[in-house]
C-alpha cells in the first residue's frame, strides 16, 4: 500500500525504532535526533532522565549497574509537517521478547552500526526480527569521526551478514582524525563537517566539483575513487524494494558530533513509511484494516508500571491501527472488557501531555490498574483481533520459594501482575503450590527478582526448577488431557489457562513429539489466536 498519495492525518504519521547493538550510539543519535527537531533543549536530557528515573526506582538498580536500559519507551517529535513517534528497544539481549513486541509497533527502523565494528551480532538478531514483518530498515553508520572500516566494507558487512542490498546516500570523506564530511550522491553536494562552525557540525552544502578546494589530496583522491565507485557498482535507492525489506539506504554521520544528523531527520522524512494495512480477525474471518478506516482500533505492545513511583497504576502502550481516536471515547478489549479512556497520554521528549485525539501510527499510553495486557486488541465494537504478539518458549525456567507461606497470595498477585506486564512468563503446575517464571534471558528473573521485592515487599527466591524448556500444547483437547494424565508432574497452565508441558530437556521434546504425533508442541504461543 503506498502511503505518499493519501492525506488524511494518520498518513503524516512516522513511527520507527532504533536498533542497534550496545556501544553503537544509540543513545546519543536518539538524544541528538529529538535535539535536532528541536524537541530537547539540551543534548544530554534523555540520558539524564533515565538517570533520574534510576534514582527513584529500586529495580532500574541493575540497569545502573549494568550500564543497560531496559524500559522502552516511545517519544514523539514533529519534523517537517510530519509527527514521528520513536519507539526506543531495549538494547540489551536478555530483553529480545520485549524488543520484537516493540517492533510489532513499528512502520520501520534506522539500524545503527558502529563504523569501525560494522554488523555485530545484537545487530544481527534485531533485523532477523524486523524480517518477521518485513520491516523496512534506513542505515546510519556511526562514529565517523573515529577510525573507520573502508565504506565498501561496511556495505559488504550489511550485504553479506544481513542479506539486505545497500544503497549508499551519502559517501564518507575518509574517517578519524581525517574526516572531512560526506557527499551527498543524489544531490551531488559535498557537506563539510565543521563541528567548530555551528552546533550540527555541517558548513554549508558544497557543489561536488569544488570539493577539492576543501579537503587534503589524499581525502580528496580517495573519497573521488569511492564516488565514483558507488555510483557504477552500488544499486540506486528504490523506495519499494527499501519498503519491501529487500534493500537499504545507508548515511554516514557521527551521533557525538552530531554531524549527519540533519541528514537523518530528513531522510526519515523523506522515505520512511506511515502507517500500513494491517490483517486482523473479525467476527472469525480475516480482514484487513486500513489505516483511514472510520473504527478506532489499536493493540498493546507494552505495558510498564513504576511510571509514577507514587501510584501502583500501569500505564499500557498502544499502538493505533485505525480510526480517529478521541478522549473519552469507549474502547473494547478483545476479551469484551471495555474502558473508557479518559487521561490518554502522548509522550514528548519533555512533557506527558493528555491526548486530545490521536491517528493511526500514532502511540498512547492508557493507564489503568491491570485491565489491559500486552497483545489485547483494542477496538469500538469490541470484535477487531490482531495476529497476536507471541510468547516465546523460555529458555530459563525457576521455582519461586516464598519465605513466608502466608504471603502466597501477594506473590500470585505479583507474578500475575509482572506476566501481564510481559516481564517474565508465569506457570501454574496443576500439582504442586510453587509457581514457575519463565523466561527467555537471565536478566528477565533478575528484574523480576527485584521488583518482587522493591514493588511488592515479599521475600522470595527464585530456585532452579527440573525444567528446561516449556512447550504450549495444541490439538485434539482428548489427546490433551491423555498426555496430561500421563505427565501430570510436568503439566502447567500459563497465565491465560493454556496447557504447557514443562520439558526436562530438548530431548524429552523431541521424544513426546514423537510419541504424541497429533499434538503439537509449540515455541512460542501467539496471544489471541
Ligand atoms: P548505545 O545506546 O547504542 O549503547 O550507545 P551510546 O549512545 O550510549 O554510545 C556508546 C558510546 O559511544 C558512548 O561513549 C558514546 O559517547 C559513544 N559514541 C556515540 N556516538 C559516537 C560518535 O559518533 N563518535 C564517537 N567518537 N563516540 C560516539 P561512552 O564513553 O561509553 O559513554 P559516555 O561516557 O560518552 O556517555
Amino acid at each position: 500500500m503506498s502511503t505518499s498519495k493519501s492525506t488524511g492525518e494518520w498518513a503524516k504519521r512516522r513511527t520507527y525504532a532504533i536498533i542497534s547493538h550496545p556501544d553503537a550510539g544509540k543513545t546519543t543519535l536518539t538524544e541528538n535526533l529529538l535535539y535536532a527537531a528541536g524537541s530537547i533543549r539540551l543534548a544530554g536530557q534523555v540520558r539524564a532522565r533515565g538517570e533520574n528515573r534510576r534514582t527513584r526506582s529500586d529495580w532500574m538498580k541493575i540497569e545502573q549497574d549494568r550500564g543497560i536500559s531496559v524500559s522502552a519507551s516511545v517519544m514523539t517529535y514533529e519534523h517537517k509537517g510530519l509527527t514521528f513517534n520513536l519507539l526506543d528497544t531495549p538494547g540489551h539481549e536478555d530483553f529480545s521478547e520485549d524488543t520484537y513486541r516493540t517492533l510489532t509497533a513499528a512502520d520501520s527502523a534506522i539500524m545503527v552500526l558502529d563504523a569501525a565494528r560494522g554488523v555485530e551480532p545484537r545487530t544481527l538478531k534485531l533485523v532477523e526480527v524486523c524480517r518477521l514483518r518485513d520491516i523496512p530498515i534506513l542505515t546510519f553508520i556511526n562514529k565517523l569521526d573515529r577510525e573507520a572500516l573502508a565504506p565498501e566494507a561496511l556495505l559488504d558487512d550489511i550485504q553479506d551478514k544481513l542479506a539486505l542490498d545497500t544503497a549508499p546516500m551519502q559517501w564518507p570523506a575518509a574517517s578519524g582524525q581525517r574526516f572531512g564530511g560526506v557527499m551527498d550522491l543524489a544531490r551531488n553536494v559535498f557537506i563539510p563537517f565543521r563541528p567548530e562552525e555551528n552546533e550540527m557540525s555541517s558548513g554549508d552544502p558544497v557543489p561536488a566539483d569544488q570539493v577539492g578546494a576543501l579537503l587534503t589530496d589524499d581525502v580528496h583522491e580517495e573519497l573521488t575513487e569511492g564516488v565514483d565507485m558507488a555510483r557504477e557498482l552500488c544499486p540506486p535507492f528504490k523506495q519499494q524494494s527499501y519498503e519491501e525489506g529487500h534493500l537499504t539506504p545507508v548515511y554516514f554521520g557521527s551521533a557525538l558530533r552530531r554531524f549527519g544528523i540533519v541528514e537523518l531527520l530528513d531522510a526519515l522524512a523523506e522515505v520512511a513509511p506511515g502507517p500500513q494495512n494491517e490483517k486482523a480477525v473479525v467476527k472469525k474471518t480475516e480482514r484487513v484494516i486500513a489505516p483511514d478506516d472510520k473504527e478506532v482500533t489499536g493493540f498493546v505492545f507494552k505495558v510498564q508500571a513504576n511510571m509514577d513511583p507514587n501510584h501502583r497504576d500501569r500505564v499500557a502502550f498502544v499502538r493505533l491501527s485505525s480510526g480517529r481516536f478521541k478522549r473519552g471515547m469507549k474502547l473494547k478489549t478483545d476479551k469484551g472488557r471495555s474502558l473508557t479512556v479518559s487521561s490518554p497520554i502522548m509522550f514528548f521528549a519533555q512533557d506527558r501531555e493528555i491526548a486530545d485525539e490521536a491517528f493511526a501510527g500514532d502511540v498512547i499510553g492508557i493507564p489503568n490498574h491491570g485491565l489491559l495486557r500486552v497483545g489485547d486488541s483494542l477496538s469500538e465494537s469490541g470484535d477487531v483481533l490482531f495476529a497476536g504478539i507471541p510468547n516465546f518458549a523460555p529458555e530459563i525456567l525457576r521455582r519461586a520459594r516464598l519465605a513466608d507461606p502466608l504471603k502466597a497470595k501477594h506473590l500470585k498477585k505479583a507474578l500475575e501482575s509482572l506476566a501481564e506486564e510481559g516481564v517474565t512468563q508465569l506457570f501454574r503446575p496443576v500439582i504442586g503450590g510453587d509457581f514457575i517464571v519463565g523466561a527467555v534471558g537471565q536478566l528477565q528473573i533478575e528484574v523480576m527478582a527485584e521488583r518482587v521485592s522493591a514493588e511488592y515487599g515479599i521475600d522470595v527466591t527464585f530456585e532452579a526448577a527440573p525444567y528446561e524448556t516449556a512447550r504450549w500444547l495444541s490439538g485434539p483437547a482428548a489427546e490433551i488431557e491423555k498426555f496430561g494424565d500421563r505427565h501430570k508432574s510436568a503439566i502447567a497452565e500459563d497465565i491465560d489457562g493454556d496447557p504447557v508441558f514443562l520439558a526436562k530437556s530438548s530431548w524429552e521434546v523431541g521424544y513426546s513429539e514423537e510419541k504424541w504425533p497429533d499434538i503439537a508442541f509449540l515455541r512460542a504461543k501467539e496471544r489471541n489466536r
